[in-house]
């Protein structure tokens, strides 16, 4: 098959078999706002689409345009966004919405260059954006278009080193018309057929051209270098609870969960760091702990609680029966319900 016809046999699948998508036109068809496009792609970077569907039609409901996201409060934005995680994400998109209003006239660049002048706005989401939004012939390559155009081509450089390869390959199979229709279709191949094991070939509309297929292993690629273990830190989240509140601090915008709300919590260390840098002076009961990922390392963060009347500085009392919707990121929400859960047992 030739290079060509590779886009014709993706595309005439999709016209089929496109998965419907929220932000997403019809095959062929005009392309949806901008805003829209924006969004989902900056929700969609590092997270599935199942999760991020019920974040879009919040905020797609509660911020219509850029421009009413653009005159958003920033803590109503950051809770908003509570649980997709990520949340330098959050933090750019507020920016990129202001940027837009203030200094483009309330729309969005056409072009891949000038979107990638954008907070928040990289390779990858610029040229999503260009190809799907304003029609632009642009080489979109995110995990999906990797393991199908590696597989395709048989192409073993590994991973990561080997990513420019494998978009120059990428850059070879992208047609000139409707690129935005063939990225969706490059990724719903990757998510529902092209998947990372047990991919099903015999299905694939790209069959007869796939040399990882006709060399039978096609789950060879792409070719990954070996991971490296994931260091192991600690840390102690304090939860301090007075007449039915508790206290919450904000984090600082710079470094992990920035600008969200969080129980206050001391260093996340190699060694357990105990009660470093507690907010207060008080006796501490154990309530247990909770493990999280993070890109760059594991937590195991102990959660202890006390019920005095301390008064500890820089933070705000919040309901705990409201503690849902006190924005707090997974990490944070996890450890809330472990010293609620604690508390409970006391009481028994
Ligand atoms: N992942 C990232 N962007 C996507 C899109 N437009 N459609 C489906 N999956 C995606």
């Amino acid at each position: 098959m030739s290079v060509d016809a590779v886009a014709e046999k993706l595309l005439a699948w999709y016209d089929v078999h496109h998965r419907h998508l929220p932000w997403r036109a019809a095959p062929g068809a005009p392309p949806t706002d901008p805003y829209k496009v924006w969004l989902s792609e900056i929700m969609l970077q590092q997270t599935t689409v199942a999760a991020v569907k019920s974040y879009y039609a919040h905020f797609t409901a509660r911020w219509p345009t850029v421009a009413d996201l653009a005159r958003a409060n920033d803590a109503e934005v950051m809770a908003a966004w509570a649980g997709l995680g990520y949340y330098a994400r959050a933090r750019n998109l507020i920016a990129c919405a202001r940027a837009i209003a203030q200094d483009h006239g309330g729309r969005f660049p056409d072009s891949e260059a000038g979107l990638r002048n954008l907070p928040g706005i990289g390779d990858y989401s610029a040229a999503a954006i260009a190809a799907i939004a304003f029609g632009q012939r642009a080489v979109v390559v995110d995990a999906n278009v990797e393991r199908v155009t590696s597989r395709l081509f048989a192409y073993d450089g590994a991973l990561p080193a080997n990513r420019p390869a494998i978009r120059t390959l990428a850059d070879r199979i992208t047609p000139a018309e409707r690129a935005g229709d063939f990225a969706q279709a490059m990724m719903d191949l990757g998510s529902s057929i092209c998947t990372v094991r047990s991919p099903q070939c015999l299905i694939c509309p790209l069959h007869d051209a796939c040399a990882a297929r006709k060399a039978g292993q096609p789950e060879a690629y792409p070719v990954k270098a070996p991971k490296r273990v994931r260091p192991q830190r600690h840390g102690t989240a304090f939860w301090i609870e007075r007449n039915g509140h508790v206290w919450l601090v904000r984090r600082p915008t710079q470094g992990l969960l920035g600008g969200m709300r969080a129980l206050p919590s001391g260093p996340w260390a190699e060694t357990d760091p105990g009660l470093a840098e507690a907010p207060a002076e008080a006796r501490w009961s154990e309530a247990g702990s909770v493990d999280h990922i993070f890109t760059h390392f594991a937590l195991k963060l102990r959660v202890v609680t006390a019920l005095e009347p301390i008064d500890p500085a820089g933070g705000e009392w919040w309901p705990v029966g409201r503690i849902e919707e006190a924005g707090l990121p997974t990490l944070f929400a996890r450890a809330a319900s472990r010293a609620i859960a604690a508390g409970e047992d006391r009481e028994r």
